[in-house]
């Protein structure tokens, strides 16, 4: 059968379905609470410390993770500021991070003046191993922040053992993992805190934008809710005024009355998702040039998106040609994830705080970058996208595309 992409017939005409995320009751509570301003001010209601939405949405995040506290955010990006500033780091102190993941993540390290290390990964599942943080561990190395990516865990047990042993904190990156399970335990209770983003293209959302902090222990919930809200006296006794260095992070109570209603929904678009990518992994293994990435034993992911290993040694043509083809028959696919985050500029060029090159400059002007595995498992993987609302009928068009290019393509 001729490919698409060379002017033959796609497995697929019809555009994959819409994720719809919302039914009546986000569309009910939201015009409910809007409604309240053509009444009375929307200083009565709209901001969090107005309304009870973001404290409710809090302790019900906190309820389903199973951890004491939780603390929400306007972002992502900034969940992992809040968190990473809640450990009061002493400037220029390391912080290990994976090259592979979004600069919301890396930013804030810069941020608040540390060293983003980074360690290389498995090339399998893509995440950050025990081993590897432990081979770029120095004694300024003061924290590490995991990352789940596409929602498959990283070995959790193991890493808080390399974690205990050189008395490291752990920030679990949960930002594209909303309900992954490892070894039985949610991802992002393992660490010291876990943090979400809840922006419209995870899992779940708060409306928009939004992120969550979790923690058991209180003085990181405490000083993360300080941070998100200007260093505002949150948890301490006697207070003078602001206390801490902080920015304004702070949820809208939309964004939580949607958000609370969404959590409710974790469970179910958690275990769709799963299926699906199960079923995906079990028919790819009959390919030959494409393979699924891998999760490890023990975990049940929510899967964000899928990595698909393509075969460079056994087809005609490069992963960037597989995905052109595959993009022409129907099917959702990226050529390439990101690049290495050390080759972005801002850490290349050292594009941060005008000319100083702070934070390098002085702690670590000479660190070099390298993190050679990543790079090839980058390089030697497309993604396809996936969502809950996707039926036997796309997983079989999937299917159908990848067999057809590999048909086409094999050599
Ligand atoms: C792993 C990871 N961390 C952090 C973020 C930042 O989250 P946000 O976009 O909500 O700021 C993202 C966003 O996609 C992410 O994927």
């Amino acid at each position: 059968m001729k490919l698409a992409v060379e002017g033959g017939k796609p497995v697929r005409k019809k555009p994959m379905p819409e994720r719809i995320m919302f039914d009546e009751r986000e569309v009910k509570a939201v015009l409910e609470l809007l409604k309240k301003g053509t009444e009375e001010s929307t200083a009565k209601f709209l901001d969090r410390y107005a309304g009870e939405n973001v404290d409710r949405y809090e302790k019900e995040f906190a309820r389903y993770f199973g951890v004491k506290f939780a603390t929400a955010t306007s972002s992502g990006t900034a969940a992992v500021h809040s968190a990473i500033a809640s450990l009061d780091l002493e400037p220029g102190s390391e912080v290990i991070t994976t090259p592979i993941t979004d600069p919301g993540t890396v930013m804030p390290i810069i941020f608040q003046g540390l060293i983003p290390v980074f360690a290389d990964v498995d090339f399998d599942t893509l995440n950050i191993t025990p081993e590897t943080i432990e081979k770029v561990i120095t004694e300024k190395t003061k924290a590490v922040i995991v990352v789940h990516l596409a929602g498959v865990p990283c070995e959790m047990d193991k890493i808080m053992k390399v974690a205990r042993k050189y008395k490291l904190k752990v920030i679990e990156d949960c930002a594209q993992a909303h309900g992954s399970i490892y070894k039985g335990r949610y991802v992002g209770t393992f660490g010291d805190m876990g943090v979400f983003s809840l922006m419209s293209g995870k899992h779940m959302t708060s409306g928009g934008q939004g992120g969550m902090v979790i923690t058991d222990k209180e003085k990181y919930y405490w000083a993360a809710k300080r941070f998100a809200d200007r260093g505002k006296p949150f948890g301490i006794k006697n207070p003078e005024g602001n206390v801490s260095l902080g920015l304004n992070y702070r949820m809208t109570e939309i964004e939580a009355i949607i958000g609370r209603i969404q959590l409710k929904k974790l469970k179910k678009i958690a275990d769709k998702r799963y299926k699906i990518v199960e079923k995906l992994r079990k028919e790819f293994s009959n390919l030959k040039a494409f393979s699924l990435w891998k999760k490890p034993q023990n975990s049940k992911p929510n899967y964000w998106f899928c990595f698909v290993k393509v075969d460079k040694e056994k087809l005609k043509v490069d992963k960037w040609k597989v995905a052109e083809a595959l993009k022409a028959e129907g099917i959702p696919v990226g050529s390439h994830y990101v690049i290495p985050m050390y080759e972005n500029p801002f850490i290349k060029k050292r594009k941060t705080f005008g000319k100083s090159g702070y934070p390098w400059n002085p702690y670590r002007p000479d660190i070099e970058y390298k993190c050679p595995v990543a790079e090839k498992s980058l390089n030697s993987h497309i993604t396809l996208y996936i969502h809950e609302c996707f039926t036997d009928k796309e997983i079989e068009d999937i299917l159908k595309a990848f067999e057809k290019v590999e048909k086409a393509y094999l050599k």
